[in-house]
C-alpha cells in the first residue's frame, strides 16, 4: 500500500496547505483518486453554510468496506488488520487478518440481511471492545445500514433515548463486557432500555462473558447461531462473498450521539465518501503511518476517536490496528507498556486523562518493559497540560518520539489541527497548525474575525473539509442552529483558542456549557436534567472545576425540597439518579446543597459566579449587583464542598 498523498517534509506541508486553500476542489479531487470507487464523482464539492448543505464527491458511488477491506486482499490478505488484546493478559490474543475480516464482515452483513435489515435502516450497536464490534460496524456499512454505536458506559435510559431518536429497529450487543475486574452486564442494560419499546424488532447477542442473560422469544437471537447459518450462505466454492451495497458518496454512514449545550444529545451524521477520504488522509499524515506498522489507539469504539482511528482510518490505509479490551490500570498500571512491548507497537494514541492517571503510579510500571518500538505518540480529547506532555515525552517516548496533539471533535469526523509527526514542529500544549484543507479563524464575541497574532478568541472554521458533520439526525435545523448560526459562513466549534506568532493554535477549552470530563463530552444541562429527576430536587446548576486527573470534574449545586436522610445519603441518591439517567461517566464529583441559586432579575442563573466558587476563587466574583438576591452568593461561598 502506498500513500501518494503522504506529506514528507515541512515544505511539502506548506505547499499542500496552500494548494488546499487556493484550489480546494483540485486538491481533494487528487486525494480522492487514491480510493476505490464504483463510479467517480461528477463534481468534488458543493456547499453553503447557511442551510447548511455540504456535499463532497457528488454522484460518486462506492462502498467504504471495499476500501477498508476488499481492495487490500490481494496484497495484504494475510496481514493483520486487527490485533486484539483481551482484558485479561492471560487470555488468547486474536489476530484478525484482512482475509478473516473480509469473511466476518461479509458473514455479518448476511446476518443483518437475514434479519430484515435494509440499506438506510438504523442499527444500534452496544458492545464491549471485541473484534465482533468491528465486524458489526463493517457489516452494517457493507449493506448500507446506518450504525449508531453507543458507548458501553451509557445507561438504559440513554440508550432508550438514542433508539427513539434514531428510530432504530435493530440492536447488536454482547451478554456482557470485561473491563478490568468488572463485568458490565450489557444485555441487561439493553433489556431495561427496551421496556416499553415497540420499534425494536431484533437484538443480536454476542457471547463474551457467558453471564446469564434473558433471551426473549421472537426478538433476541444469538450472534453465534446467526453467523453459523450465514457462513453457509456466503461461502460458495470456497469463495467468501457478500456483495457490497453501492452507496452514494453522501449516503449516511453512521450516527454518533454527542452532548451539546442543550439537554438532549445530538445524533451527528457522517456520510460515506468525505468521511472515508479525510479520515484516511489525516491518519496517514498526522501519524506518518508506514506500511506494516502497528497503530494502537486506546480509545473506545463507542467514541468518534475509535470510529476514525481504530476502525475506518487505519483499515482504509491497510494498516494494522491494535484493539484493546481492557483498561490502563488493570491488572496493574503497566498494562499499556506490556502491550507496547508484546506487540511492538509503533504508534500510541491516547488521552491526557490516561497519561495523568498513569503519572500517579510513578516509574515502577515501566520496569522491564521495552518501549523501543514506539515511533510516534499522540494525544486527543482535551488540552494536555505541560507536565503531562513532558512526562509522556520523557518516559514513554524516551525523547525520541514526536508527540502529536490532535484537536478535533465528533462533528469534525477527523483531526483538524495537529502537528504531523516529525514533519511539522511540535510545541507542548499546542495542537499547532491546521491540516491541509482546514481554515481556522478566531472571532471575538461580536463575531468579528480577530486577525494577526498573537490572538485569542472563539475557534471557527471557514470552509468545509470532507468529513465535516452533514446534519443532526432527524433535525437539520438543530444542526444549523448549533454549528452554523452564531457566525455567518463559519462552522462554530464551541472551543476557545489562542494563536501564537507562528500561527500555532492552542485550544483552551469549551466556551459553551459543555464539560470535558476525562475526555468525555458532557452537557451541563444534561446533568442538571438528570439531577432534577430526583424526587426531592427542586432545581440544580452544574459547572466544571479543575480536576487533577479528569481534567474537569462535575460540581453540582442542588436545591432540595426535602432532605430524606443526611447530606451524604442524599448525595449518594442523587449520584445514583444521574448514573441511572445518563451513565456512570456523568456522576457529579461534588454536590453542594444550597437554598437558592444566584439569578439575575430575569431569572437567568449566573454560572460565571458558580464556576468561580467551584474553582475555589471566592474573592473576585465580579459584579453581583444585578442579582435578584446578592446575599445568596455569601451563603454559597460559605457552604463550598
Ligand atoms: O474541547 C475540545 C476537546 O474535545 C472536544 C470534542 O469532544 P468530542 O466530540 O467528544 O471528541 C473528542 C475526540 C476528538 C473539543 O471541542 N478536544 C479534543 N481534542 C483536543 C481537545 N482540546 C484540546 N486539545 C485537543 N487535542
Amino acid at each position: 500500500m502506498s500513500y501518494p498523498f503522504q506529506i514528507k517534509s515541512f515544505d511539502e506541508y506548506k505547499s499542500a496547505y496552500k494548494k488546499s486553500v487556493d484550489d480546494r476542489e483540485g486538491f481533494w479531487g487528487e486525494v480522492g483518486l487514491s480510493f476505490s470507487w464504483r463510479n467517480k464523482w461528477d463534481k468534488v464539492l458543493d456547499w453553503n453554510f447557511t442551510e447548511p448543505n455540504i456535499q463532497w464527491f457528488i454522484n460518486g458511488k462506492l462502498n467504504i468496506t471495499e476500501n477498508c477491506i476488499d481492495r487490500h486482499l490481494k496484497d495484504l490478505g494475510d496481514k493483520p488488520a486487527f490485533i486484539w488484546e483481551p482484558n485479561n493478559p492471560q487470555d488468547r490474543v486474536r489476530i484478525v487478518t484482512y482475509n478473516r475480516l473480509h469473511k466476518r464482515a461479509c458473514q455479518f452483513a448476511q446476518v443483518l440481511k437475514n434479519n430484515g435489515v435494509k440499506k438506510g435502516d438504523r442499527v444500534c450497536i452496544y458492545m464491549g471492545m471485541v473484534p465482533e464490534l468491528a465486524y458489526a460496524i463493517l457489516g452494517c456499512a457493507r449493506i448500507g445500514a446506518i450504525h449508531s454505536v453507543v458507548f458501553g458506559g451509557f445507561s438504559a435510559q440513554s440508550i432508550a433515548d438514542r433508539l427513539e431518536d434514531a428510530k432504530a429497529e435493530y440492536i447488536v450487543t454482547c451478554d456482557g463486557a470485561y473491563r478490568g475486574e468488572k463485568i458490565i452486564p450489557l444485555k441487561d442494560v439493553i433489556d431495561d432500555a427496551l421496556v416499553g419499546n415497540k420499534t425494536v424488532k431484533r437484538v443480536i447477542v454476542y457471547t463474551r462473558t457467558r453471564m446469564p442473560v434473558s433471551m426473549i422469544k421472537g426478538r433476541d437471537v444469538w450472534w453465534e447461531d446467526e453467523m453459523e447459518h450465514a457462513e453457509t450462505q456466503v461461502e460458495k466454492n470456497n469463495v467468501v462473498s457478500f456483495p457490497a451495497e453501492e452507496m452514494d458518496a453522501e449516503d449516511p454512514l453512521f450516527i454518533l450521539y454527542t452532548s451539546g449545550s442543550t439537554g438532549k444529545p445530538k445524533g451527528v451524521v457522517h456520510t460515506c465518501a468525505g468521511y472515508m477520504v479525510y479520515t484516511t488522509y489525516s491518519f496517514v499524515n498526522v501519524f506518518q503511518y508506514k506500511p506494516g506498522q502497528v497503530h494502537f489507539c486506546t480509545a473506545d469504539i463507542g467514541w468518534i476517536t475509535g470510529h476514525s482511528y481504530i476502525v475506518y482510518g487505519p483499515l482504509a490505509a491497510g494498516a494494522t490496528s491494535l484493539m484493546f479490551e481492557g483498561i490502563p490500570t488493570w491488572p496493574d498500571a503497566g498494562r499499556f507498556w506490556d502491550i507496547v512491548d508484546k506487540h511492538k507497537v509503533d504508534i500510541l494514541y491516547t488521552a491526557p486523562t490516561a497519561i495523568r492517571s498513569l503519572m500517579g503510579f510513578g516509574l515502577k510500571p515501566f520496569e522491564g518493559k521495552d518501549l523501543s518500538s514506539l515511533k510516534v505518540l499522540g494525544t486527543v480529547g482535551e488540552p494536555i497540560n505541560e507536565e503531562a506532555w513532558h512526562w509522556y515525552d520523557e518516559h514513554v517516548g524516551k525523547k525520541k518520539c514526536p508527540i502529536v496533539d490532535t484537536w478535533w471533535q465528533t462533528e469534525t469526523g477527523s483531526i483538524l489541527i495537529s502537528n504531523l509527526a516529525g514533519i511539522t514542529p511540535a510545541k507542548p500544549t499546542f495542537a499547532t497548525l491546521p491540516l491541509p484543507g482546514v481554515q481556522p479563524v478566531l472571532v471575538d464575541e461580536n463575531g468579528v474575525e480577530v486577525t494577526g497574532s498573537p490572538a485569542g478568541g472563539n475557534l471557527c472554521i471557514k470552509a468545509p473539509w470532507p468529513s465535516i458533520i452533514r446534519t443532526t439526525y432527524g433535525d437539520h435545523e438543530r444542526c444549523r442552529q448549533n454549528y452554523f448560526s452564531a457566525y455567518k459562513n463559519l462552522y462554530q466549534t464551541g472551543d476557545g483558542a489562542l494563536r501564537d506568532e507562528e500561527g500555532n493554535y492552542r485550544i483552551t477549552g469549551r466556551v459553551d456549557d459543555v464539560l470535558n470530563v476525562s475526555g468525555h463530552r458532557i452537557g451541563t444541562a444534561e446533568v442538571e436534567n438528570a439531577i432534577n429527576m430526583h424526587s426531592d430536587v427542586v432545581e440544580s446548576a452544574v459547572v466544571g472545576f479543575p480536576h487533577e486527573i479528569k481534567g474537569q470534574g462535575i460540581y453540582a449545586y442542588v436545591i432540595c425540597q426535602h432532605m430524606h436522610g443526611d447530606d451524604d445519603s442524599m448525595r449518594k441518591n442523587i449520584t445514583q439518579t444521574v448514573a441511572r439517567i445518563i451513565g456512570a461517566i456523568a456522576k457529579p464529583d461534588k454536590i453542594q446543597f444550597v437554598k437558592g441559586l444566584p439569578k439575575t432579575r430575569s431569572g437567568k442563573i449566573m454560572r460565571r459566579i458558580l464556576r468561580k466558587i467551584a474553582e475555589g476563587e471566592t474573592d473576585n466574583l465580579g459584579d453581583t449587583t444585578t442579582l435578584l438576591d446578592p446575599a445568596i452568593v455569601e451563603e454559597i461561598k460559605n457552604g463550598k464542598v
